[in-house]
């Protein structure tokens, strides 16, 4: 039988399959400037310094990154920004939904923070599928705010709370390694 995906923090040696997951789709260009070995390395050195703001988590099917949730945490306040990616041949698994389930629980209780948040574009429903699964609650509309392909699209914002109800979905199995919590 095959093992199930799990989450891991992101390594160094991902950056090769983070590359083919920005080659996966355009809908991923939104997602950072990764078209290149290069650039690929640079964003993943980014998202592992344990000194900066990131807390990411590779979704690993049998040894390869095939997506990531991360945490942007802003220490002061005690929130993260909430986002997510699939690689295209992964999605439609429900992978990206209990991901976001199960790091969402960590950042809120072992990561110690107190408010998560997100924003997706209206015309990115599957986004919303997967904060909703992830216990984030729509807290409104940031009208027009993004310009894409010439046309201004609004963009639905989301919040977690330590204290809302998790969702009853299911998780995947966390293995948060050196994610640690930021010093404050
Ligand atoms: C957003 C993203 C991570 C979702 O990945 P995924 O693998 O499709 O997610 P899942 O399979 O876990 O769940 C997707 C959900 O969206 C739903 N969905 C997908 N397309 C949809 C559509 N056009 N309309 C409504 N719902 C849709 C699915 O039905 C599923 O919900 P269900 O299980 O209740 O049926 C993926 O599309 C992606 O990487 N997009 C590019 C990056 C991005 O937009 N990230 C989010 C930035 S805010």
């Amino acid at each position: 039988m095959t093992p199930d995906p799990v989450l891991r923090p992101l390594a160094a040696d991902d950056a090769e399959a983070v590359l083919a997951a920005f080659r996966s789709a355009p809908d991923m260009a939104r997602q950072g400037d990764v078209s290149t070995p290069t650039e690929a390395r640079r964003y993943v050195d980014r998202l592992i310094d344990l000194a900066g703001p990131h807390r990411a988590f590779a979704v690993d099917d049998a040894g390869t990154c095939v997506g990531l949730v991360t945490v942007t945490v802003d220490a002061v306040n005690r929130s993260g920004w909430f986002w997510y990616w699939m690689h295209a041949d992964h999605r439609g698994r429900g992978l990206a939904q209990r991901a976001a389930a199960t790091v969402a629980d960590w950042a809120l209780s072992d990561g110690e923070l107190e408010r998560l948040e997100l924003g997706h574009r209206v015309n990115n429903p599957a986004s919303g599928a997967v904060a909703r699964a992830a216990g984030f609650v729509r807290e409104g509309t940031e009208r027009e705010k993004f310009l894409v392909d010439g046309r201004r699209v609004d963009v639905a914002a989301y919040g977690r709370l330590r204290t809302d109800p998790a969702p009853s979905g299911a998780r995947l199995s966390l293995f948060s390694g050196v994610c640690v919590p930021q010093e404050r």
